[in-house]
């Protein structure tokens, strides 16, 4: 992994789990290459503007006023920052059984017909190629398993999200049941670690195998 992404979403600053546990994945990427490029968005923090009438052209149509030109360079840009990365690496809290608004806004403005989605012949294909993505899922219950796994509309959004733009190759780490006390977050952070530490483990090995291949060829 030479070009990381990272993109933070949580409103809660300093206390967001998910923003330590993204913390953390970046210091382990850091650890296996110390050369590595990285590129930070923060939406919970520094939020993109949501689209409006005034400015949704700029991603969905032909850019023409100065409002939706702006919205256009806005696009470009977050769309430039997934093409130079080969990892994302993205904190998404559960708000409301599904992500947070800003990290929707985010999509809104890389979700862009012709650029890094198209419709052809057999239906909608992503144009994002070789990029995999690490998505960190904080959230107060339990969804993974049990009666709430089917109002989980997080996980497979963000999995449907990604995939329409070619990022078919996500890994998630979850950490459930951050709201039932300090033991509970405590636990839930332990594992996710561990989930993180098994996830970038695998991943070295990826990279290893395929510059040994490289290297044989
Ligand atoms: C606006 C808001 C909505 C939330 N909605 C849910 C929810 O639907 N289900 C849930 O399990 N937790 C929910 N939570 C709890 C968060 O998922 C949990 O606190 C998690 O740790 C947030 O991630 P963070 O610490 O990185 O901000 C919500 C929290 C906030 C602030």
């Amino acid at each position: 992994m030479n070009h990381i992404l990272v993109i933070n979403s949580s409103v809660s600053g300093n206390a967001s789990v998910s923003r330590l546990l993204v913390g953390d994945i970046v210091q382990r990427l850091i650890d296996i290459n110390p050369q590595v490029h990285l590129t930070y968005r923060d939406v919970g923090q520094d939020p993109i503007p949501h689209l409006t009438t005034f400015t949704v052209a700029g991603v969905r149509a032909i850019a023409e006023t100065e409002e939706e030109l702006e919205t256009r360079t806005l696009s470009d840009q977050l769309i430039a920052e997934l093409h130079a990365a080969d990892l994302i690496v993205i904190g998404a809290p559960m708000y409301n059984f599904s992500i947070p608004s800003a990290l929707r806004t985010w999509f809104d403005h890389v979700l862009r017909p012709r650029v890094t989605f198209a419709y052809g012949p057999s239906g909608a294909e992503g144009l994002l190629k070789a990029k995999r993505a690490i998505v960190v899922e904080s959230r107060g219950g339990l969804y993974s398993e049990g009666p709430s796994r089917a109002i989980d509309f997080q996980e497979p959004y963000l999995k449907q999200l990604l995939g329409f733009i070619g990022i078919a190759d996500v890994s998630f780490i979850r950490a459930e049941k951050i709201g039932s006390g300090p033991d509970g977050r405590a636990a839930a952070v332990a594992s996710a670690l561990e989930q993180s530490e098994r996830t970038i483990a695998s991943l070295a090995q990826v990279q290893t195998i395929t510059l040994a291949k490289r290297e044989g060829e």
